[in-house]
Formats: structure tokens, sequence, C-alpha cells
């Protein structure tokens, strides 16, 4: 295996990161998140000035902690999609830039690639084929991998994203930017039992024949938008009560999310018959759903495997990694690749020559 040098700054975090042989060499991330709080969201152009202002110091803090010299680096990688096109830009043209000055070869990867490989940093032996659980800011999907590269979506969202419903109700219960993290924390204070909100599943229409009226449900695919609308109605019905409870609202929603994502992980699992759910994305830090989908992995005989939480939210050790993957195939790609707001996962291997 190879040593790749990896630039990720396809939203709020300017990273950079040094992996060899699946092992984390350096990984520095600076977060943006002060900067954005202000307007409860991420502002691109605010996003792509600082990456450009970070990325110099970052690609130099990196190499200095890997302790290698440019000779020892073997190819350099950068997030060329998806994510913000401005954002994107910075990270893959300091990456070409250092790869034409340093003649090294240039990978372009995916995020969700990057997602689904950090798994691999905090387990070494692991070996496809394996379901993914992506949950992120901006993704919610259930992969089947095969190989690095090969790819199949089984499941996904039809509207919010599990970390976009996180950060939509921590807004509308005044809790702040990014709302998963503070959610989770208050969350610890109250009760899971004390609101029974919707799970949004997504109709398949009524089943015809036996068990005929009954309504069958998408086994896979998942739909926050219900959710998030029950909390928005029942958080105005109870202001009007008295002050809002908070930690009981938290909790519940918290606990409606991650079961509505276990049951989905499990039974994917289990029909395709994959032994190993590896969660990936931001909301994999979510304390609940840890707990939900680990026990339930442990009664149905599978394994859940969540990487430590600097691994579950934006890092370039993840982007490095999966680079490291496609050129120990012999996969670069060419300086002529351009970002792209979007790029089904499907076609990963479009990204390289
Ligand atoms: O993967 P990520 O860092 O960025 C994207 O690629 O989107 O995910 C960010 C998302 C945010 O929506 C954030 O609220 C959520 O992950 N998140 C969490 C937790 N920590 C981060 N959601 C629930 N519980 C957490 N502990
Ligand atoms: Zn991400």
């Amino acid at each position: 295996m190879a040593a790749i040098l990896a630039i990720e700054t396809s939203c709020d975090e300017t990273a950079v990161a040094i992996v060899k042989d699946r092992k984390v060499l350096s990984s520095i991330v600076s977060s943006q998140i002060e900067l954005h709080r202000t307007y409860g969201g991420v502002v691109p152009e605010l996003a792509s000035r600082q990456h450009l202002e970070w990325v110099n110091p970052a690609i130099a803090q990196a190499m200095e902690e890997a302790q290698l010299s440019w000779a020892e680096i073997d190819g350099i990688a950068a997030t060329v999609t998806p994510g913000l096109v401005g954002a994107l830009l910075v990270g893959t043209m300091a990456a070409k830039s250092l790869a034409m000055l340093y003649k090294k070869p240039f990978l372009g990867v995916h995020h969700l690639e990057g997602h689904i490989h950090a798994t691999y940093l905090d387990q070494p032996s692991l070996q496809p084929p394996f379901l993914c659980l992506l949950v992120s800011g901006g993704h919610t999907s259930l992969i089947h991998v095969r190989a690095s590269g090969d790819y199949t979506t089984l499941g996904q969202t039809r509207d919010d994203a599990a970390g976009e419903a996180f950060d939509k109700v921590a807004r509308l219960i005044d809790l702040g930017y990014p709302g998963g993290p503070a959610i989770d924390k208050l969350a610890k204070q109250g009760n899971s039992q004390t609101f029974k909100l919707p799970e949004g599943r997504i109709s398949l229409g009524k089943h015809q024949g036996k068990g005929q009226g009954k309504a069958k449900y998408h086994p896979y695919d998942s739909s926050f938008s219900g959710l998030k609308t029950a909390v928005l109605r029942l958080t105005e019905q109870l202001k009007a009560e008295g002050p809002l409870p908070k930690a009981d609202l938290a909790a519940s929603f918290q606990y409606t999310v991650a079961k509505a994502l276990t049951k989905r992980a499990i039974a994917c699992a289990k029909d395709f018959n994959l032994s190993t759910i590896a969660v990936g994305g931001g909301v994999a830090a979510n304390s609940e759903l840890r707990r939900q989908l680990t026990a339930a992995a442990q009664s149905e005989g599978l394994q859940a495997l969540f990487p430590p939480l600097a691994l579950c939210t934006d890092n370039a050790a993840m982007i490095a990694c999966a680079a490291c993957e496609h050129f120990s195939q012999g996969r670069s790609s060419s300086l002529q690749l351009n970002v792209q707001s979007r790029t089904p996962l499907e076609k990963v291997l479009s990204l390289y020559e």
C-alpha cells in the first residue's frame, strides 16, 4: 500500500491527512463551525474563502506531523464530489498543484466513498462485502459495498437527510447549530418515551391478495420530513401550555430517528446476507443510534461497527484511505477532472482513468 496525502474541503471543514497502509500518520481538521454559527448553517462563499486561507497551513502541518518527505508521498488526493462547488475547487486545485509540482499521481475522491472507508482506519482487517449505513448532514443511505469502487445504494432518504433533520429540529427548539451534538447531549437528561413520534415510512400502496387492505412499506428507504413536521406541531402546542420540555423532545426525536435507521439497516443486512454493518457520517456519532443498532445487531448475530467520533464527521483521513485503495489497484485521475456538485456513488470509477 501507498502513502497518500488527501485534502477534504467539500463543506465546512478544511482537512488534510496522510494515510499509509490504512494507518493515519497525520490528520488535521480545522472546523469552520464558529464562522457559520451566526448564520445557522453553512454559507458557501464564506466556506470557500476560509478553505483558501487554511488549506496551505493544514498541508504543512500534516506533512510535519507525519514526518515524511515529499519523496515518500506516493499520490495526492482531494474530494472532487459531492459538495459545494466553490469549496471543492479549493482543495482540488491545491491537490492538483502539488501533484504537478512533485510529479505525483492525482486522485479525485467521492466524499461518500470516504465515509465508507472510515471504518477501515479503525478496523484495518475489515474486508468487503459489508453493508454501510451512511448517515450525514447531506445523506442517509444503505450501501452494499462489494469492493472499493463497487457499490449499490439499496436504500436512501426520500426527503431530509438524518443529520439535516437533527439540525432542523435543533433549530425548532432553539439549540443552535450544528444540531446533532446539541440534541445528543440534551437528550441524556430527557425521557425518550415521553412523546410518540412518527417513524416516517414510505408507502408502497395497498397489499394485494392475502392480507388485503394492509399497506406495504419500503423496507430500506426512510423519510424524516414528517417527523420534523410532527416535532414542529408538538412544539407549537407545548409552547402554548408552558415552558418547553426540550430534553424530552430531544430524547423522543433522537429515539425515533435511531429506531427508524436501526430497523432499516438490520432488515437490509439480513435480506442481503451481510453480517457486518459499518456506520459512517456525522450521525454515526449519535449515542442513541450506537446503542440501538449495536443491541439489535447483537441479537440478530450481526456486527455493527462504529468508527471513533473523529472519523465519523468530515475528515481527510477517510479520503486518503479511499484514494489508497484505488491507487493500489493502479487507478489515478486525470488532471482535467472537474469538481462536481453531485455524482452517483455507482459512478465512482468514472473519476479514474
Ligand atoms: O458527515 P458530516 O460531518 O458532514 C456531512 O458530510 O454532512 O455530518 C454532519 C452532520 C450534521 O448534520 C450534524 O448535526 C450531525 O452530522 N451530527 C450528529 C452528531 N454529531 C454530528 N447527529 C446526531 N448526533 C450526533 N452526536
Ligand atoms: Zn461528510
